[in-house]
């Protein structure tokens, strides 16, 4: 890869607030979801990193699944329309499902995601996410568990990608504007 680095502007979140959060999160889960065994589903592909984090933070009986969507298709802005491209391989009807995301921006994917879940008759829902744009919200979602309220800015790191790139970053970092703009 070439030296992107100048593409990156500042960072938001470093790796030791992040893991900090991560604990908190865990903990609470593990407190709420004790003797529930719940199953984490992780959505592809941003919430890898938070998702494996996360687990290690939670000491409780439960199981993992992984559901892929797709609306940003590598593009900057949300094209609107959600569709499932890789679907849970368990059932969740009569499990205690626990959505992982990295981040919630409009909304759109999640109340997708939310809806699409609920007809399948799980025993409960809930949603945890990393970051939470509100300002960019069209739609409401609830979220049990949030990380971080996160401004307007285009966000890489630790997940969350520009064009595919930057997921690997340890931290959480804004994108220069001008990197994207005119896009
Ligand atoms: C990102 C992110 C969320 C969604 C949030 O996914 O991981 O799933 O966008 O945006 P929204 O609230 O405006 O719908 P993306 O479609 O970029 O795919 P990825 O997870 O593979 O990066």
């Amino acid at each position: 890869m070439n030296d992107r680095k100048n593409e990156i502007g500042k960072t938001l979140l470093t790796g030791r607030q992040i893991a900090k959060k991560v604990k908190e999160l865990g903990r609470a889960i593990s407190s709420d979801y004790r003797g529930l065994d719940p199953v984490f589903v992780g959505i592809l592909k941003g919430s890898v990193i938070f998702l494996s984090d996360l687990l290690r933070e939670i000491d409780i009986e439960c199981s993992v699944d992984f559901i892929a969507l797709s609306s940003y298709m590598g593009e900057t802005e949300t094209s609107g329309v959600v569709k499932v491209v890789m679907d849970l391989r368990e059932s969740i009807r009569e499990r205690h499902v626990v959505l992982i995301e990295d981040i919630v921006d409009t909304g759109l994917s999640m109340a997708y995601l939310r809806d699409n879940l609920l007809t399948r008759q799980p025993a409960s829902f809930s949603i945890c996410s990393l970051l939470s744009k509100t300002a960019a919200r069209r739609v409401h979602v609830d979220l049990k568990y949030t990380g971080f309220e996160v401004p307007e800015e285009f966000l890489v790191g630790y997940g969350l990608d520009y064009r595919e790139r930057y997921r690997n970053l340890p931290y959480i970092a804004a994108l220069k504007p001008e990197v994207y703009k005119g896009e």
